[in-house]
């Protein structure tokens, strides 16, 4: 007979258990639902609500139970549900009416509400120390290279000169921000909702504040329906990874066109690429390519989780069983990408004589040129007109900007000096922007110490 099997005649129909379970993915959370458990029973002694003894018994009957699902000794059944019935039947077969005491005040609604918050509290505290590993392997390629010039892409044509270390960096900061949502994420959720009940609290004399402070939580939440019915906090966490995928998908993007023969920029370690088993040439960079195509993974469990709760009813509903699988794969998805991406970054080569041969086109310059103008006294629109008009001449002339004479840009330029005839350094370009934020030598310089100071 189920543990709430009491007002029933008949269950336990095959394919109800099986349709009903949720074992199959919920096991994980058994560490948090014995801590709080074990705070809750504290509790129940505290308040004179169950005999410190039984209290006593029920704590060290759910260490060896925690002991016994360590070792994969507990046998999973679909007729227990979930893993809050498994832990409390086995503690009740051990302790008989002692271990029925342990549910006193206290609904799987308010405990499944702690117990993904307790467990998310675990995994975003490691998936956040996950973020600053990653951000301290780009760091580290970008510290190694602080010189290497590179051409940066708008509409994915060549833009302007950037230090590659400048694009490095970029991801430094779009991950700061991601470990940023995922700090936030977890500070919202820091609140105790055991005690909620049900949904509309409990008779009992318990200590909320008690049970909150065992568990580290900030507070306790101060709507019990609330409590037991919503997952903004589960829907926030799978967001703020979604736009983490998203931008590890776009440094993916990156590093398989570096990694092209058109590009050949990097190259990726041979761990980390696999080969065609027909083309006996290719070296494809799976790492990468699996990095964006999981990401459609952690879109999926945001659009899933919101979807499951758009129409609930207050309070709790048996739908949000369902909580726990897009959330679940968003915190493995984002653990895998955690695991593999930074060995790749620190393994790969850059081909540094390729992307500075890349980044002398003089056309890159051409922004230079007009800027040039502008402090001489012509306005931007002017400038910019007149470059193009350069552009124009070389191309029907067949040559490259930096191959005009001073005469034949004075043709469209007649502002120009003999200075005008050296802007097409890469190496000068990029030296002349040492704004803050820019890709100057000195600016980027100062980026990476400033990261290196706040990453140590
Ligand atoms: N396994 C359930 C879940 O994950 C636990 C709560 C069940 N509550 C209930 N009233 N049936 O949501």
């Amino acid at each position: 007979m189920a543990l709430w099997g009491g007002r029933f005649s008949e269950t336990g129909r095959a394919e109800l258990t099986e349709f009903s379970e949720s074992i199959s993915f919920d096991h994980r959370l058994y560490k948090h639902d014995i801590a709080g458990s074990k705070a809750h029973v504290t509790m129940l002694a505290a308040t004179g609500i169950i005999p410190q003894a039984t209290a006593g018994a029920i704590i060290s009957k759910l260490d060896e139970i925690k002991v016994m699902i360590d070792r994969g000794e507990m046998e999973f059944k679909f007729e227990l549900e979930d893993i809050h019935m498994h832990i409390e039947s086995t503690l009740i077969a051990a302790l008989g009416d002692e271990g029925a005491r342990l549910h006193s005040a206290r609904s799987r609604n308010d405990q499944v509400a702690l117990d993904i918050r307790l467990y998310l509290r675990d995994e975003l505290d490691f998936l956040i120390d996950g973020i600053r590993n990653f951000q301290r392997a780009l760091l580290e390629l970008a510290a190694g290279n602080p010189r290497v010039i590179m051409p940066g892409f708008t509409h994915l044509q060549h833009a302007q000169v950037v230090l590659f270390a400048h694009h490095l960096l970029a991801y430094v900061e779009m991950l700061d921000r991601d470990a940023g949502r995922l700090a936030d994420c977890r500070k919202r959720l820091n609140v105790m909702p055991l005690g909620s009940g049900a949904l509309a609290g409990s008779t009992l004399p318990i200590d909320r504040e008690l049970v909150c402070k065992l568990l580290n939580f900030d507070r306790v939440t101060t709507n019990s329906m609330d409590a037991v019915a919503d997952r903004d906090f589960a829907i926030e966490a799978a967001s703020a990874l979604a736009t983490f995928g998203m931008h590890v998908s776009r440094l993916s993007e990156d590093i398989i066109l570096w990694s092209s023969q058109e590009f050949g920029f990097i190259e990726l370690a041979d761990a980390f690429c696999t080969g065609s088993s027909l083309m006996p040439q290719k070296k494809n960079p799976d790492v990468a390519e699996l990095s964006r195509g999981k990401t459609a993974r952690l879109y999926g469990n945001l659009t899933a989780l919101l979807t499951l709760c758009k129409g609930l009813p207050l309070t709790y509903n048996r739908d949000l069983q369902e909580d726990k699988i897009p959330l679940f794969d968003s915190l493995d998805t984002a653990r895998a990408l955690l695991n593999v991406y930074p060995p790749m970054i620190a393994t790969m080569s850059i081909n540094a004589d390729r992307m500075r041969a890349m980044a002398s086109d003089p056309a890159l310059m051409a922004t230079d040129v007009a800027e040039k103008l502008v402090e001489l006294g012509v306005p931007f629109r002017t400038a910019h007109h007149r470059v193009g008009s350069l552009v124009k001449y070389c191309r029907e002339n067949n040559k490259a900007l930096n191959e005009v004479t001073l005469e034949e840009m004075q043709i469209t330029i007649p502002e120009a000096t003999a200075e005008f005839l050296t802007l097409f350094d890469p190496e000068a370009s990029v030296s002349k922007r040492e704004l803050p934020g820019a890709t100057g030598y000195n600016a980027v310089a100062g980026q990476i110490a400033f990261w290196q100071n706040k990453l140590k």
